[in-house]
């Protein structure tokens, strides 16, 4: 058996931002997703996933990976997918999930990739079953752990390679977290809701194109993502924190958060640092930076979401069990 586990990631700051050629900041979390691979005994003619036959509509993620990696060996595999990760709510489950099956597939067969590598291939299987369309932020942050800095210009020593999908570039960055800021959790409050990235894009595209002064919103999230990485070098929690509040702000100006985020978020701040929405809004998650988790995630139930406390900028995707010859 091949066990690998890849983390989840939430935005921490510049999410909207990022898509006008802005930074945006991604930390990986400790809700992982895990892929177990071990070779079918008797002779197939298909693979099979959570024991049933694959079929491709269900599973695209895993269907372009063994096309890709997998794709000239006789040999057909029993894959196991099981996620910690709570799925389509902003917070990266199909990126692990690309990440966690190209790892194991290129160890299964034996080929020597780096992470940059595995990054870069699951973002492919990403955008491929997205439609083509993908930022590696996901991907990147699941690959490699930690905080993960995407921009489209190289900001200093920080830089980690470029990443390039059609037209589109990206420079990624990773940043160590100081001590003082790991002590911290982030608490996931889930609405409940299912809000569209497509969706929110556009709407903000269409709101600039309405009201152009909205641009001082964005440029003001540019200048807070780059506070918000001085202040997780310098292992400022409170000032942190306070960026995070200010991010939410703009993002409601921006017209991408609802009614139900900003419940949880004004009830998550009365016992943590900094609470804000996060990913494309209009549902989906907010996150609080706490050094009190349990109570800001009681407040977050009490309020009427989904909570789960994590602990952040954890290590990207590992092999935890190789016993296996293939
Ligand atoms: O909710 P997520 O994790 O898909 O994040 C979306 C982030 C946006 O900035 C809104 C869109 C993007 O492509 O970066």
């Amino acid at each position: 058996m091949l066990k690998v586990s890849a983390p989840g990631k939430c935005i921490l700051l510049g999410e909207h931002a990022v898509v006008y050629g802005h930074p945006a900041l991604a930390v990986s979390i400790d809700m992982r997703l895990n892929v177990n691979i071990s070779k079918q005994k008797v002779k197939s003619e298909f693979h099979v996933v959570n024991g049933e036959l694959m079929k491709s509509k269900n599973h695209p993620h895993i269907i372009n990976a063994l096309d890709d990696i997998w794709s000239n060996e006789d040999q057909m595999l029993n894959i196991n997918v099981s996620s910690e990760i709570p799925p389509s709510a902003g917070l990266g489950s199909s990126a692990a999930l690309s990440v966690a099956i190209a790892t194991g597939l290129i160890k299964a067969k034996n080929m020597n990739k780096s992470l940059e590598d595995i990054s870069s291939i699951a973002h492919k299987f990403e955008a491929n079953a997205q439609g083509g369309l993908a930022s590696p932020m996901d991907t990147s942050t699941s690959a490699h752990g930690g905080c993960i800095l995407l921009a489209n210009k190289k900001l200093g020593e920080n830089w980690l390679y470029s990443r390039t999908l059609g037209e589109k570039k990206w420079e990624i960055h990773s940043f160590e977290l100081h001590d003082e800021i790991k002590n911290a959790s982030i608490v996931i409050g889930h609405t409940g809701i299912h809000g569209s990235t497509a969706e929110m894009v556009l709407g903000v595209k269409k709101r600039l194109e309405e009201n152009p002064n909205l641009i001082n919103d964005i440029e003001a999230i540019n200048a807070l993502t780059k506070r918000g990485v001085i202040a997780i070098e310098n292992g400022d929690l409170e000032a942190l924190g306070a960026v995070m509040n200010l991010n939410h702000s703009h993002l409601q100006n921006l017209g991408v958060s609802c009614k139900e985020l900003d419940d949880l978020v004004a009830v998550a701040r009365e016992t943590s640092l900094g609470a804000k929405l996060t990913g494309a809004g209009g549902g989906g998650c907010m996150i609080a930076l706490s050094i009190n988790p349990t109570e800001t995630a009681r407040d977050i139930e009490l309020a009427g979401g989904r909570s789960y406390i994590c602990k952040f900028g954890v290590e990207g995707v590992k092999i935890d069990e190789n016993s296996m010859i293939f």
